[in-house]
């Protein structure tokens, strides 16, 4: 893995828009993978402010929470339209998500990992990692799933979610759609972001640990071609 440590966390989304935006211009019909929560936040709001023809990308969300709608502002669709989709010319129609509200989850799953085949695969996977070191919903546990799939969510990761639904944690989904291990790792390369103390035990863990199940993020160690951002809090504990 290639990691490269920055002051704040404004230098990690100056440096993630940075890649994002070699991505697009080496390649304008990159496929990516892109993730919700709060730190990506900074990150496309660096994106906006870089002038990128978006006509030719093609874009896959990493999950969507079970049972809201994609016009709900709560969704993760609204969010990447709030935070990056109505700043730039990106075609609807190259526009992917879960949707959580399907009659029938699994063959939703099971649509979404054809169309990422179709699309020819992921070739940027924009990562967070969260604070029980999920990878997009993939939660620790004694196993995990390669392909996208419902996931139940652990109490920890609805907390971190509340914020959404007013605060109330009962209110957050208890299930979500996520790709899954195996089709994160089939991405060509992943930029994994975090930022903030909270997550230096998880990130060392992550990234210098054994591999488990238990620590899903551990599993980017097999993969290739890793680049890991980090600020200087959330590299607090990776050993040099
Ligand atoms: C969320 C998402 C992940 C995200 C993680 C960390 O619930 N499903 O994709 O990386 O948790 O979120 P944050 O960046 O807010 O710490």
């Amino acid at each position: 893995m290639n990691v490269r440590i920055v002051d704040t966390a404004e230098d990690v989304a100056a440096a993630a828009a940075e890649r994002v935006a070699h991505a697009v211009t080496a390649r304008p019909g990159v496929v990516l993978g892109l993730p919700t929560g709060r730190t990506p936040v900074a990150t496309y709001a660096a994106l906006r402010q870089k002038t990128l023809d978006w006509s030719r990308v093609r874009t896959f969300n990493l999950d969507e929470l079970v049972g809201v709608a994609a016009a709900d502002p709560r969704s993760y669709r609204s969010f990447m339209h709030e935070h990056l989709f109505d700043a730039v010319n990106l075609p609807p129609a190259h526009v992917q998500f879960l949707d959580g509200t399907a009659s029938d989850l699994a063959a939703e799953c099971r649509r979404y990992e054809a169309a990422i085949a179709a699309a020819g695969g992921i070739d940027l996977l924009l990562c967070g990692v969260g604070l029980n070191g999920h990878l997009a919903f993939n939660e620790p546990g004694p196993s995990l799933v390669a392909r996208t799939h419902v996931e139940s969510l652990h109490a920890a990761t609805r907390e971190a979610n509340a914020g959404a639904f007013g605060g109330r944690v009962s209110a957050v989904p208890d299930r979500a759609l996520t790709i899954g291990m195996g089709t994160l790792l089939g991405a060509r390369r992943i930029l994994l972001l975090a930022t903030g103390a909270a997550k230096a035990g998880v990130v060392a863990a992550a990234l210098r640990g054994p591999l488990t199940t238990e620590l899903p993020a551990s599993w980017l160690q097999v993969h290739p071609a890793v680049d890991v951002l980090l600020d200087r809090e959330a590299a607090g504990a990776v050993a040099p």
